[in-house]
């Protein structure tokens, strides 16, 4: 068993957290995650602060691991924002935040209703400005993650320079896609890892087949980091498969395919490098679409169900780390 400062602060028994993945994610997934031990995540952006109980009332609740809330701020109406984070945490072990500067009074908001709080962040400074912002913990995500990247130089650099200074448990993020990786953070004084794209490839994510094919073919040298898929989120660099940033190249036309909401069953045009995920609702040049993933899309051999991804990873991490 893997115990860590995080899984005892969160109330897990593995040291994983699965990313919120905005589409890609949903409660299926958050259910299998927490039930092999892991803290599940659920994505609330495009959900309203009504329809956040009702999101997770669906989840089983006696599991070993927990449930965590994952909110993009710049994805929120302003007038929106105390009321989902505060449905958010009245639900949530932990809600945590990606992409914008750290912020006090979101922290407040969440620590008033009884959660954690938690940012994920991609530099030494940002990461200073979380803790003294009052964040419980906090997420180091490197340059190799998959999808957005606030991330601008490795991993293990990253850790290096957090570790020494951030108090709070601190995750590492992107990259980690075998027990060797998790090992690895865990080694160099992480207390757990973030994952995503191993749990793109699970049974219950809602990714494209598609994609998932993509990804069990590639391997990390066959992603890049780019700007290429910006319509929707400017000035946001991320990793993808590098097919699918050749593909909408030489794509002719401006819309690639059709989407559907997975909350409202909506559908809409899907535009040349718009920024949202291939999943199971779109139709089209699937492969012309934003397929992130990370460096850890080597560890994607085949479809797993995501217990069995947290098993997996646990296990050869722990395997590892007794060899000491
Ligand atoms: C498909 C996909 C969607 C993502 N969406 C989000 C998101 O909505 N919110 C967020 O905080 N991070 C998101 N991320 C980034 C993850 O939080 C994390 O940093 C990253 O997945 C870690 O790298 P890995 O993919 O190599 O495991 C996403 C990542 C992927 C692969």
């Amino acid at each position: 068993m893997l115990t860590t400062r995080f899984t005892e602060l969160v109330g897990c028994t593995a040291p994983i957290q699965q990313a919120g993945m905005g589409s890609l994610s949903n409660p299926r997934l958050a259910a299998a995650v927490a039930g092999a031990g892991g803290l599940g995540m659920i994505s609330i952006y495009g959900v309203d602060p009504e329809t956040i109980a009702d999101i997770f009332e669906q989840l089983p609740r006696s599991v070993p691991g927990a449930y965590g809330a994952n909110i993009i701020p710049l994805f929120v109406e302003p007038d929106q924002m105390r009321a989902t984070i505060e449905a958010s945490a009245a639900q949530a072990r932990i809600v945590e935040f990606f992409y914008s500067d750290p912020d006090p009074e979101l922290i407040d908001i969440v620590h008033a209703r009884g959660a954690l709080a938690c940012w994920q962040v991609g530099s030494l400074e940002e990461a200073v400005a979380a803790e003294k912002a009052g964040c419980d913990l906090i997420v180091a995500q490197g340059i190799e993650a998959g999808g957005h990247v606030r991330g601008r130089i490795s991993l293990l650099a990253l850790l290096g320079e957090v570790l020494d200074v951030v108090k709070v448990p601190v995750l590492a993020a992107g990259g980690i896609g075998s027990g060797r990786a998790l090992a690895a953070v865990l080694a160099a004084g992480a207390d757990g890892a973030r994952v995503g794209t191993r749990f793109v490839a699970s049974e219950e994510a809602e990714a494209h087949p598609t994609y998932v094919q993509g990804l069990i073919a590639a391997n990390a040298e066959d992603t890049v980091y780019s700007e290429a898929f910006h319509v929707g989120w400017e000035d946001a660099p991320h990793r993808t498969l590098r097919s699918a940033v050749e593909a909408a190249g030489v794509f002719q036309g401006d819309i690639v395919g059709e989407g559907s909401s997975i909350y409202t069953g909506e559908r809409y045009p899907v535009e040349r490098f718009g920024s949202t995920a291939a999943h199971k609702g779109m139709t089209g040049a699937i492969e012309a679409m934003s397929l992130w993933a990370g460096e850890s899309v080597s560890g994607v051999k085949r479809v797993q169900p995501a217990a069995e991804i947290v098993e997996e990873l646990a296990r050869e991490a722990e395997a590892l780390l007794r060899r000491w």
